[in-house]
């Protein structure tokens, strides 16, 4: 007698099932074996080959975004030397970053206008540096990168709470609180020596020229 062709194909898949089953199984055991194999958990585990099981950093080993080639971006320093240069062009919205991280990070003790004089001060800690003195004017660039990145004296570092880009942003804006306390008159854009000239309070000497 003909079987129908349905019939036959129902009885085939019904012994198919239990090999797929089988088959599945012996994977998930695979599983099971890889999560059990032998490890260390945790990173100061004792380990008979290495001492314990997180590896020692080698000295020269950088991690991805870390490496600090370049000398005047990251020290302050060229050849050696304090940098009389910026490591990338001074735009507005640089010296405005500069402004906001200024007023955070140093105002409280160098004062919103630079002469040293902030609330802490006020307060009783040692005065801070004026940014208005003839050395300070006459200071290379760099110099106010380092006191930044490294502090100086009793003034501590802000390595840690100011990236690179935003410590040059400040001595950006260092540089324009600078200017802004001793313009001379004949640097004074057109313009504005204009509005002075209306205003009638241009003098060389009140410019401190
Ligand atoms: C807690 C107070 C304090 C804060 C905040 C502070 N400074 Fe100072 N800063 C000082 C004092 C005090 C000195 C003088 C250090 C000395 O001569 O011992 C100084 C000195 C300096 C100098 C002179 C360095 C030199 O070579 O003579 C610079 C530049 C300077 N600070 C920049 C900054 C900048 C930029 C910030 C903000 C990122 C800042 N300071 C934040 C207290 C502070």
């Amino acid at each position: 007698m003909l079987t129908p062709m349905h019939t036959t194909q129902r009885a085939s898949s019904r012994r198919l099932s239990p090999l797929l089953i089988a088959l599945a199984l012996l994977l998930m055991a695979g599983c099971r074996n890889m999560q059990q194999q032998p490890k260390l958990a945790a990173p100061y585990d004792e380990s008979v080959l290495f001492g314990r099981a997180a590896r020692e950093i080698l000295p020269e080993a950088v991690p991805v975004g870390f490496l600090r080639d370049d000398e005047l971006l990251h020290t302050g320093m060229q050849n050696g030397e304090l940098a009389t240069e910026f490591p990338f062009p001074i735009t507005r919205e640089i010296l405005e970053t500069g402004r906001s991280q200024y007023n955070a990070f140093c105002a409280p003790c160098h004062g919103y206008a630079g002469y040293g004089n902030g609330v802490i001060v006020v307060e009783g800690f040692p005065m801070a540096r004026s940014f208005h003195t003839e050395e300070m004017r006459s200071a290379p660039v760099g110099r106010f990168y380092r006191a930044i990145a490294y502090g100086v004296g009793v003034m501590y570092d802000y390595a840690a709470r100011v990236p690179v880009d935003k410590r040059w942003a400040i001595v950006a804006y260092i540089r324009a609180l600078q200017h802004s306390q001793n313009a001379a008159y004949a640097e004074l854009p057109a313009e504005i020596q204009a509005q002075l000239a209306q205003t009638g309070t241009q003098t060389t000497e009140a410019m401190g020229s």
